[in-house]
């Protein structure tokens, strides 16, 4: 049976990651086998992760880096690796480019990719572009608590990494493709059904 298809999904807090993924899945469902999935998870870990970032308990950036690592290697081998391998297409809402850009601002780039070395590769990756500014904004109006990186001149840190990272991947072989995310929710969605579609055999 062939694999099934590893697509993720990146931006910066407040881009809209979670509003597209719910419409792609929409979109989606029904037509294919296809899992919509997300980092950090609900598990064991990924809870401790949401833990800290609400600030419930102090962790330094390095164990934070570790425990997204580890959230991420649980949920490849618990559930991403064994879904793609029974055919079943995946959409993960933020992977590996997260650490690489969220992390990499208070530790060394090399090492937060070394920790995440063991994270397959994605088929298919896009990045909602989305100013720190609006992003704020959006969140200001949309949530109760600011998290741990929810801030526009953290935000903006990030998002130079994402645009310094992303080259480097794609020299690399990697497939990226950056989506003006400022634009209405259905403008967006219709380019992301286009990106993937062809991928899943859907369009
Ligand atoms: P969420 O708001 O998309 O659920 O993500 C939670 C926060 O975790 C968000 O600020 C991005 C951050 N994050 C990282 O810093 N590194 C990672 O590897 C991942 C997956 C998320």
């Amino acid at each position: 049976m062939a694999e099934g298809k590893f697509i993720t999904l990146e931006g910066l807090d407040g881009s809209g990651l979670t509003t597209q993924a719910g419409l792609l899945y929409d979109w989606v469902r029904g037509k294919i086998p296809f899992q919509v999935t997300k980092e950090p998870t609900p598990g064991a870990v990924g809870s401790l992760i949401r833990r800290a970032l609400q600030g419930e308990v102090a962790l330094d950036e390095e164990t934070i880096a570790l425990l997204f690592a580890a959230d991420r290697l649980d949920h490849l081998t618990q559930e991403i690796e064994p879904w793609l391998k029974q055919g079943i297409n995946v959409l993960c809402d933020r992977y590996r480019l997260s650490s690489y850009a969220y992390q990499s601002v208070d530790l060394p780039g090399e090492w937060v990719r070394t920790i995440n070395s063991r994270a397959r590769r994605p088929d298919l990756t896009i990045v909602l572009q989305v100013s720190p500014a609006v992003c704020v904004e959006r969140m200001s109006r949309s949530r109760p608590g600011v998290e741990r990186y929810e801030t526009e001149a953290r935000l903006s840190k990030v998002w130079a990494n994402y645009e310094k990272i992303i080259p480097t991947l794609q020299a690399d072989g990697e497939k990226i493709h950056i989506l003006d995310g400022e634009r209405g929710i259905e403008e967006v969605q219709s380019d992301l059904r286009q990106l993937v579609g062809p991928l899943l055999g859907l369009v």
